[in-house]
């Protein structure tokens, strides 16, 4: 029997992990784009190497292999609204929007908790999504916060600084 998508969204959300948007430049003329993952993870220290998974008709993926970069913004606790308006085809618009070109022209996000820019390194298949893999050429942290949690569809607070 087919596992049902429910059911494996259901359980694969007792899984907590934290929140990420990916942002991208866009090519020339092109507004950037950002998408809300919770699949970003650290992939290799040496060479320095992370991934998210994101579905293969994402427009941030299509704009991530046009630029051929990207960013990872880590939310913080007080950015649930951000991971929203990223999870939508309309999207938060960058002009309302603190943020500085990263190293690769890659829109960081200035009240994120981290970045990480990176070069694309890799795409996998993966079913109806896809795994990228990107180099990292800068990183930074830029608050002192609550990280943005994600668990069975809800963002219960992590209290882990004092
Ligand atoms: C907390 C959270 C985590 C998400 N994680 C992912 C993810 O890892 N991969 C993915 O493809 N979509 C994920 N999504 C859904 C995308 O953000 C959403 O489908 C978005 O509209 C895709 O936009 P795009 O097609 O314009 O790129 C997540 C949504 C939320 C709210």
């Amino acid at each position: 029997m087919p596992v049902e998508a429910r059911v494996l969204r259901e359980v694969c959300g007792h899984y907590p992990t934290g929140v990420a948007v990916i942002t991208c430049g866009g090519a020339e003329g092109e507004e950037p784009v950002g998408v809300t993952v919770n699949s970003f993870t650290s992939l290799s220290l040496d060479p320095a190497l992370v991934l998210f998974c994101v579905h293969r008709d994402s427009r941030a993926l299509a704009a991530v292999q046009g630029v051929g970069a990207f960013a990872v913004n880590i939310l913080a606790s007080d950015q649930a609204g951000l991971c929203r308006a990223f999870a939508r085809r309309d999207t938060a618009d960058f002009a309302e929007l603190p943020h500085g070109p990263g190293a690769t022209g890659s829109p960081v996000l200035s009240d994120a908790l981290a970045f990480l820019e990176c070069r694309l390194h890799a795409v996998f298949p993966g079913g109806d999504h896809v795994i990228v893999v990107g180099e990292v050429i800068d990183l930074g942290l830029l608050r002192e916060e609550q990280p943005l949690t994600f668990f069975r569809s809800a963002h219960p607070k992590l209290e882990v600084l004092g």
